[in-house]
């Protein structure tokens, strides 16, 4: 059986002080709650304080992070190494989110590598693949979708494979409040799961958790929850408000 996981993309948002404030009232009300797996992400510079907060309070809430290098450490201006996460006790990595291979020139080949990393590190990386509007105006959104999958997979173990949380997440969903039907985030789940089967086997591909992302709410999450392919969510704008989020955890 695979565990739901809701995991909080806080993206560009929240102070250091906000970001505590905003875990502390999240778990006031879903302390109570254990079915679920739950993640934030919040930027780099407040980690070390979240951290502090969880451990103090003893949350169970896991600690991720936005992106990370592939390196443990060098000469990258403005980077940050899978070995300085762990430092905090992070345990999961968002990687090639769709803003990062569009703003900032993320490639298959980038993620690739930094799957790799975080699994050898063992971070669980929640890797994102997702097709733009046009591409799925064009009728792409399969292509597109299995060749992030296979790039991002690419000489990828099958015994570190089944870590890997896969989070499709269409770029036209994200943020525009359009978010895809559960049926149609179930399909690419589903073709998810098929080309898993085909690059490893049948048991991992039914262990590993896929996520769905765009515009997820507490109006539609139980769509998405309802769908036999797709094991939680991540979720930006709903993350950052303490009763949407906590909505969102208690609904999945
Ligand atoms: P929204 O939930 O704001 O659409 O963002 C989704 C997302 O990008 C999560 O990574």
């Amino acid at each position: 059986m695979r565990k739901g996981i809701i995991a909080g993309n806080w993206k560009m948002n929240l102070t250091p002080d906000e970001s505590v404030s905003l875990v502390e009232e999240v778990w006031e009300r879903i302390a109570n709650l254990d079915r679920v797996e739950v993640v934030v992400c919040p930027p780099f510079i407040s980690i070390p304080r979240v951290r502090e907060l969880l451990d103090s309070r003893k949350m169970r809430i896991h600690l991720g992070a936005q992106n990370m290098h592939w390196e443990e450490s060098g000469a990258y201006t403005g980077e940050i190494s899978p070995v300085m996460l762990k430092f905090y006790g992070v345990t999961h990595v968002i990687i090639g989110h769709s803003e990062r291979r569009q703003y900032f020139g993320e490639t298959d080949q980038a993620v690739n590598r930094k799957v790799l990393s975080a699994l050898f590190h063992d971070l669980t990386p929640i890797m994102c693949v997702g097709e733009s509007l046009k591409e799925r105006e064009s009728g792409h959104t399969k292509d597109v979708v299995v060749t992030q999958v296979k790039r991002g997979l690419f000489e990828v173990p099958g015994n570190l494979a089944r870590r890997v949380i896969i989070a499709y997440e269409p770029v036209w969903a994200i943020g525009t409040g359009k978010a895809a039907s559960g049926g149609d985030a179930q399909d690419v789940a589903h073709l998810i799961r098929e080309v898993l089967t085909e690059l490893y086997n049948e048991e991992i591909s039914e262990e590993v958790r896929i996520q769905y992302g765009g515009s997820v709410s507490p109006d539609n999450i139980s769509d998405f929850m309802s769908m036999p392919d797709i094991d939680g969510a991540l979720v930006g704008g709903a993350s950052i408000k303490s009763e949407s989020f906590a909505e969102l955890v208690r609904l999945a």
